[in-house]
């Protein structure tokens, strides 16, 4: 199809320039904040690389961006959703594969001018060229993020990133989808050259020309920066792909060159992975398999392979729900909290927290180090003022080692955090954000004193895990400034932020705190008051079933493997132990008195607080925590109802039974109003409380389920074990209407 170089530009956004000899692509995608691929961009550079080919006048190429701070996102997902069947999406990565290897076989030099995001589809595009130049912006990242969508990169990505960098170090960047800084990426000769912003194009401009002299040219040993090592970070749904990368398995993997060296290898990665993704992630998988395809038969034989893996995972359940999710994340960034888009957040120069315990410290150090303002810490004692300051150094520290800031970063960082025991620095506030003892007496006592001494457009929040913010609200000379921002313990590395309005809550607070937010890092979803919220009242009947099955007898280690099958970070016992046995213990009253006998906690952990175990934090809890491997603690066994006599459970049933009580409290929170959709639903529990993502979130599970198969599993356990699993009223109110929860 022959397109017409004025709607190339108009339409595709590409400029086509000729700067003495050398011909410069600009692409700037219109109607879009950043530069996405698609097979329509396909055919328009393929039009561009005609022109290039034909003019005589042309000597070399370079492929910059016109964006701000983005080079290419990668594909744009949306066209994929629509794809129907494997074949269909297999052909869409043959065709971007053509492409990428008629500029990858192009007469005349190609040179990539990187500044932004280099991502998916856009990193195969500047693999493709014969030279890499990127800018040393801290915006400038390089990754093959794909299968953080289920995905693997369809374009080729699998046989060049290890031709280029080694097996090894590629690996470790398409099975975990993470990002590159440009000093790590000229180290594993991802790029040629890094250099600042300003010097971008005019030195793309000079390579492009020295390649076409002949006076540059480009030695690729291939396998370079084999020294890549997976990062360990569990920070959101990137860190969970992170984690899954494990450094003995790239060791292996870089080991040997031979070919039944290398089939154990690949072998020994494969299993290694699948005790890490339980099979649930398949993505991680197929990329292996084409990359070991390319590797022991070759580039041709990988290209097919990848392209056929690719189509099958377009296709799949996993994919259809990690590409929702995106979505889901996506548009909550570009949402202001209220409903009333034009409602706009207010500037926050500098933040007070009160109580410099486990959570205060965390929100101390997010707000300083990350928002990047100043914040002053009260607690009620030097201990807790002192304590918060060694917490949040002690996170910097942890940075600094890891090589994400340097130590004068680091500094400046710390400087912006003071503690004290009175409200001294409280007046030039705008936002407080309340952390002390989980008791609402105190947390009003607190609110009072802190508007008693702060100004009259200070916000009050609270970082309650329960209770009703309308409640805390009465005691408030000013209750349109009072919400609540909850967080998740450990605050630094857990993804969500759940903010919730009460009836009063004035638009801007919300607006701004949920730009605050988004400063710190977070995936904010908004939700309206109750008691426990969204996040810790699905959590509630998720744990009190689990310590149900305790009592019942059920084994504590088979009882968190069930949950992990299912695709949860960690059990609901390692949970318990984690999150603090006393805190668990605290919250069952409270829904209790709110929700009745159907939340009431098991007496199950009586005994177990009587006899002082609160888990991790003071080495004492279900398991063991004397720096062997983690072990349940039999004793424990003594203080559980069944007592040391244990019985079989059948895995899948202890699953079934905890998570069909999340979701269908979940369901509750919908049709109360609480949640404003299934989708701030689905996020917050992957986000919030480990929701496994390639299920999509509680209503996604319960769509793919059906709803009327939920509610036929909820009364089969009604039958079994009475009110605690009766059904919620918008399930059954759903099932009737015929309708799913994401299409009502
Ligand atoms: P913590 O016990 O570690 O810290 C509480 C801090 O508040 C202590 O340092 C204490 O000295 C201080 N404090 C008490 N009274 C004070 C006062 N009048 N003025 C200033 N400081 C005072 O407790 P943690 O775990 O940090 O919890 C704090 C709040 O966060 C609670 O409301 C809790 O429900 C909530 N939360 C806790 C989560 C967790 O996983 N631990 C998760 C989400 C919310």
């Amino acid at each position: 199809m022959a397109i017409k170089l004025e709607e190339l530009e108009v339409k595709h956004g590409f400029s086509y320039q000729v700067e003495d000899g050398i011909a410069v692509f600009t692409f700037d995608l219109p109607d879009s904040a950043v530069n996405t691929l698609s097979p329509e961009t396909g055919l328009a550079f393929d039009a561009l690389l005609d022109r290039a080919e034909q003019a005589s006048e042309v000597r070399a190429v370079v492929f910059t961006s016109g964006k701000k701070d983005n080079f290419v996102a990668g594909a744009k997902i949306d066209f994929l959703q629509k794809i129907k069947t494997a074949e269909e999406a297999a052909t869409v990565a043959r065709n971007a594969q053509k492409g990428f290897d008629r500029l990858d076989g192009f007469p005349k030099p190609v040179v990539a001018a990187i500044h932004g995001s280099c991502l998916g589809g856009g990193l195969e595009w500047a693999l493709a060229c014969d030279y890499r130049i990127i800018t040393d912006s801290p915006k400038t990242v390089l990754g093959l993020p794909e299968v953080q969508l289920g995905l693997l990169p369809g374009g080729g990505g699998t046989q060049r990133l290890p031709a280029l960098i080694g097996v090894q170090a590629a690996l470790d960047l398409i099975l975990t989808g993470k990002h590159v800084k440009p000093s790590k990426a000229k180290r594993l000769g991802l790029v040629d050259e890094v250099v600042p912003v300003s010097l971008l194009r005019p030195l793309a401009v000079r390579r492009a020309r020295e390649l076409a002299d002949g006076t540059l040219k480009v030695e690729r040993a291939h396998g370079q920066g084999l020294k890549a090592v997976a990062t360990q970070s569990k920070k959101g749904l990137a860190g969970f792909f992170k984690s899954l990368a494990n450094k003995e398995m790239w060791a292996e993997v870089a080991l040997e060159d031979n070919p039944l060296g290398r089939k154990l290898l690949f072998d020994q990665a494969r299993k290694q992975l699948l005790k890490k993704t339980r099979g649930h992630y398949p993505a991680q998988e197929k990329a292996l398999e084409a990359v070991r395809t390319g590797v022991t038969a070759g580039r041709q034989a990988g290209l097919e392979a990848e392209a056929r893996l690719f189509g099958e995972l377009v296709v799949s359940d996993v994919s259809q729900r990690l590409v929702e999710l995106f979505f889901a994340t996506t548009a909550l960034k570009k949402e202001n909290g209220t409903s009333n888009p034009s409602v706009k957040a207010r500037e926050i120069k500098k933040v007070g927290v009160l109580g410099g315990g486990l959570m205060g410290g965390g929100i101390a150090y997010v707000s300083s180090a990350l928002q990047g303002v100043p914040v002053r810490v009260k607690d009620k004692d030097d201990l807790g003022a002192g304590r918060a300051l060694k917490q949040i150094q002690g996170i910097l520290d942890e940075r600094v080692k890891k090589r994400s800031l340097t130590s004068r970063e680091s500094a400046a960082k710390m400087a912006l955090v003071s503690a004290g025991t009175d409200y001294s620095g409280f007046k030039t506030v705008d936002l407080v954000i309340e952390a002390v003892f989980e008791d609402l007496k105190l947390k009003q006592r607190v609110l009072a004193e802190t508007e008693a001494v702060t100004h009259d457009g200070c916000i009050f929040a609270s970082n309650t895990s329960s209770l009703p913010i309308t409640e805390l609200a009465k005691g408030s000379r000013r209750p349109e400034l009072v919400i609540g921002m909850h967080y998740f313990s450990p605050v630094h590395k857990m993804p969500l932020l759940e903010i919730i309005t009460h009836p009063g809550t004035a638009e801007w607070v919300t607006a701004t705190c949920v730009e605050v937010g988004r400063k710190q890092g977070k995936t904010v979803i908004v939700v309206n008051d109750g008691v426990g919220f969204y996040t810790s009242r699905a959590l509630a009947p998720y744990m009190n079933e689990a310590a149900y099955l305790l009592a019942e007898g059920a084994d504590i280690a088979e009882l968190d493997k069930a949950l992990v099958e299912f695709g949860f970070p960690v059990g609901p016992i390692t949970l318990l132990d984690e999150v603090g046995i006393d805190v668990a213990h605290k919250v069952g009253p409270i829904m209790e008195a709110a929700f009745g006998k159907r939340l009431a906690a098991p007496k199950t952990l009586d005994k177990v607080i009587e006899d002082g175990r609160l888990g991790r934090k003071n080495q004492k809890g279900f398991y063991t925590y004397n720096g062997k491997k983690k072990e349940v603690d039999a004793s424990v066994y003594a203080l559980l109802p069944a007592g040391q006599d244990r019985k079989d459970f059948d895995l899948a049933e202890m699953a079934e039974r905890c998570v069909l009580q999340m979701v269908n409290e979940a369901v509750r929170c919908l049709g109360e109003g609480i949640l404003r959709s299934p989708r701030d639903g689905d996020v917050g529990a992957i986000f919030g409380l480990g929701f496994p993502p390639f299920r999509g979130g509680p209503f996604r599970y319960a769509d793919r389920l059906t709803p009327a198969v939920l509610l036929k599993r909820l009364e089969h356990y009604q039958d079994k074990f009475g009110e605690r699993f009766t059904p919620a009223p918008f399930l059954v109110e759903t099932v009737k209407e015929g309708k799913t929860f994401h299409a009502r």
